[in-house]
């Protein structure tokens, strides 16, 4: 996995649950020291840093991620980050709940789906001029991730549904709307990957805990960026990788919708819809 000329590697870690019983360290350790062996461009962390949204374990976080040496940290918070008004201790720390970077030629928008102690979430429609604003102000063909804490679609494997933001359906549109290429989720512990039109879903497990669901284990995601490729790696910290995805970039994106939409009804001389359409 050497890095070509132009390319951009970014880390998803999620859920890494600090100050919980399931939580280990040595499996966080270890996924830090793969992401320096791996000099990522970005790292992307996709909530759940904490158990309960305490100060200490903000900071005990904070520690453990101090030896990353990537420049570009994005982190955001979960719905366990968010509880006892633990969203205050973020902002003190990692500042804006609600952000975007700009890298070569990646636009990041990163939102905060979590509500204040409680499990479910939404991203909410005040943001969504906000997040359209923030994809068309970047290159026409510039790479576009959307990254957030709980599920945009259903997650196999993840028990009856609760998971997805209770705007989904809202924000799924923006997103294929702007032309986003990756949506990067967290939560359940259940790593997936789903395509949507042109939208790739990629959920990412735990990285650090053995809050696990099935046969799974600890595992974050390795992405290349290239011109005219997406890679996606999934990793189990001390042990294999695994390539989930090799796909072309779809630049020119299609919604399947708005063929509907462009439709016309013929209608026949006495005002009778052409047999030709009929069924
Ligand atoms: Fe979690
Ligand atoms: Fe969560």
């Amino acid at each position: 996995m050497t890095k070509s000329a132009g390319e951009i590697k970014i880390v998803q870690i999620s859920d890494i649950h600090v100050g919980e019983e399931h939580f280990v360290p040595s499996l966080l350790t270890r996924c830090i020291n793969e992401i320096n062996e791996f000099e990522p461009d970005i790292v992307i962390i996709t909530g759940d840093l904490t158990a309960n949204g305490f100060r200490r374990e903000y900071d005990t976080f904070k520690n453990y991620l101090s030896p990353i040496k990537c420049k570009n940290l994005l982190v955001q918070p979960g719905n366990h980050d968010s509880r006892n008004v633990g969203y205050l201790h973020f902002e003190d720390i990692f500042g804006e709940r609600y952000t975007s970077l700009s890298y070569k030629n990646l636009k990041i928008v990163a939102a905060d789906s979590s509500e204040p102690d409680l499990d479910d979430g939404q991203i909410g429609r005040e943001y969504y001029k906000w997040i359209k604003s923030e994809f068309e102000n970047c290159e026409a063909n510039a790479y576009r991730i959307f990254t957030m804490h709980h599920h945009l679609i259903p997650v196999p494997n993840t028990g009856r549904e609760r998971n997805i933001v209770r705007d989904a359906g809202d924000v799924l549109e923006i997103l294929v709307d702007s032309g986003v290429d990756l949506v990067l989720c967290g939560h359940k512990h259940v790593p997936y990957i789903w395509r949507i039109e042109d939208l790739l879903l990629l959920t990412a497990g735990t990285a650090a805990s053995l809050r696990l669901r099935g046969r799974i284990e600890p595992n974050y995601h390795m992405i290349f960026l290239r011109e005219e490729e997406i890679d996606i790696y999934r990793r189990y910290p001390f042990g294999r990788v695994e390539k989930i995805l090799g796909i072309k970039r779809k630049t020119k994106k299609e919604k399947l919708c708005s063929k509907f939409a462009e439709e016309k009804i013929k209608e026949g001389p006495k005002g009778k819809v052409d047999e030709a359409l009929e069924y």
